[in-house]
């Protein structure tokens, strides 16, 4: 308890020192209130914050943090089975000013087949508690569940429980996980937050602003937690970073960019992304989804002009334009906006649609000023939390939805049908 306010008061006297890049100062109804998940396990070496993600298409790793050391095992089998399998992985650990975190353990396991459910136990010998989750579809239909900015209040809690009816397959963040902005023992919170969806099927993650987590003179490495704790597959989609990637998943290509990693046309972002683009063979993933934090596209007043957002457009817009890459979707803006096709600030048939849905429930509350008129390449905007769900039916078509947090209850307000450019001759590249 001493080292979290002796965390606290320093973060505070640093804030100060240096005035920190944690935005603030919009005029935002009041979010509800933050949560603290606390550590409900036996022991020290009690499994938590268990949340998984997909390597490659039949590979899925396990990551899970236990208080003191131990073994990074997990025991597996399609279920009812728990132990046909087992693999061991690696363990690391980091430091944050005072702050030690546990033992963070990630394991790949696998080959696995589509559309399974399977059993895990974690641990050597195993621990008693039983996972489950169940694997991607190799084919279409595919449900994306899409939730930005979620942050860990009592709307994140809502929108998380109205994801976890979903039936979704896959779960793709657009950046800002837990708004623990340096106390990192909010990073532990938001992992047993999120534990009961995030244990039960693949979390894919970018990053945000907020995980960049750097203090001049003290703490200068960036993205040290985030790193730690959301390994995500970029080795095997040639990225040297963890912080852009891609994957391939049912037929569609996410690529995971990094919109607080160098995105310069000399940058290893900017290069990577043109390789990455060359690569895609619409025969095999016919859809291309690309998730970025700061919109590119955006007629709310909050985070207008941000480099990260005019800079990254002004040098990869071309690029994801010329790819015939199918949507967008960007968080950082509290609300939901989505955009026509459009391409250079103009509608264009042959641009992606751009969506904002960095509405998760986080602390900040919501961006509800909006510039006016709305541009008409604004098809539909609105400050409220919510989540979406992109379920791609097929190699053409493809069914997004908006869904409110309307009282804890989801509304579906927003609706359309995609059609792939794959699935569009007039559009050819
Ligand atoms: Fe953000």
């Amino acid at each position: 308890m001493l080292v979290q306010r002796m965390c606290m008061l320093g973060f505070l006297l640093i804030v100060g020192i240096f005035q920190i890049d944690v935005v603030y100062g919009y005029n935002r109804p009041p979010p509800r209130k933050n949560l603290v998940i606390p550590n409900s396990g036996q022991n020290s070496q009690s499994p938590q914050q268990v949340h998984i993600s997909a390597v490659g298409q039949n590979m899925m790793r396990i990551s899970w943090i236990t208080d003191s050391p131990a073994s990074a095992k997990v025991s597996y089998g399609p279920s009812p089975s728990a132990n046909a399998s087992s693999a061991t992985g690696t363990t690391s650990s980091y430091r944050f000013l005072l702050y030690n975190s546990g033992s963070i353990h990630e394991v790949v396991i696998g080959p696995l087949n589509p559309n399974t459910v399977y059993n895990y136990n974690l641990g050597d010998p195993p621990f008693s508690q039983t996972y489950n989750f169940k694997t991607p579809p190799s084919q279409f239909p595919i449900k994306f569940a899409v939730v930005g900015d979620l942050g860990q209040t009592d709307w994140t809690k809502s929108t998380l429980d109205h994801v976890a009816k979903s039936n979704y397959d896959m779960l793709i963040l657009p950046g800002d996980l837990a708004y623990a902005d340096f106390i990192q023992n909010l990073w532990d919170s938001f992992g047993r937050l999120v534990e009961p969806l995030a244990s039960q099927r693949p979390w894919m993650v970018t990053q945000g602003n907020h995980e960049v987590e750097k203090l001049p003179l003290i703490h200068g490495t960036p993205f040290t937690a985030y790193n730690a704790r959301w390994h995500m597959p970029f080795e095997e989609s040639g990225s040297t970073s963890n912080l852009y990637y891609s994957f391939d998943v049912a037929g569609v290509h996410v690529i995971m960019l990094g919109s607080y990693a160098p995105f310069d046309s000399s940058s290893p972002q900017f290069n990577w992304l043109k390789t990455d683009l060359q690569k895609v063979n619409r025969t095999n993933t016919p859809w291309v989804v690309v998730l970025i934090h700061a919109p590119w596209y955006s007629s709310n007043t909050a985070h207008q002009g941000e480099f990260e957002s005019t800079g990254m457009k002004a040098s990869m817009e071309d690029l994801l334009f010329q790819a015939r890459v199918d949507v967008v979707f960007a968080g950082h803006v509290h609300a939901y906006e989505r955009f026509t096709r459009v391409y250079k600030d103009k509608a264009d048939n042959c641009g992606p649609v751009h969506i904002t849905i960095g509405d998760g429930g986080n602390r900040e509350g919501l961006a509800s000023k909006y510039i006016d008129p709305k541009p008409d390449i604004s098809m539909f905007r609105e400050a409220s939390f919510g989540h979406g769900t992109l379920e791609i039916v097929n190699a053409s078509h493809a069914q997004w939805t908006w869904h409110q947090n309307d009282n804890d209850e989801a509304v579906v307000s927003d609706s359309m049908w995609l059609t792939s450019f794959s699935s569009n001759p007039s559009c050819k590249q």
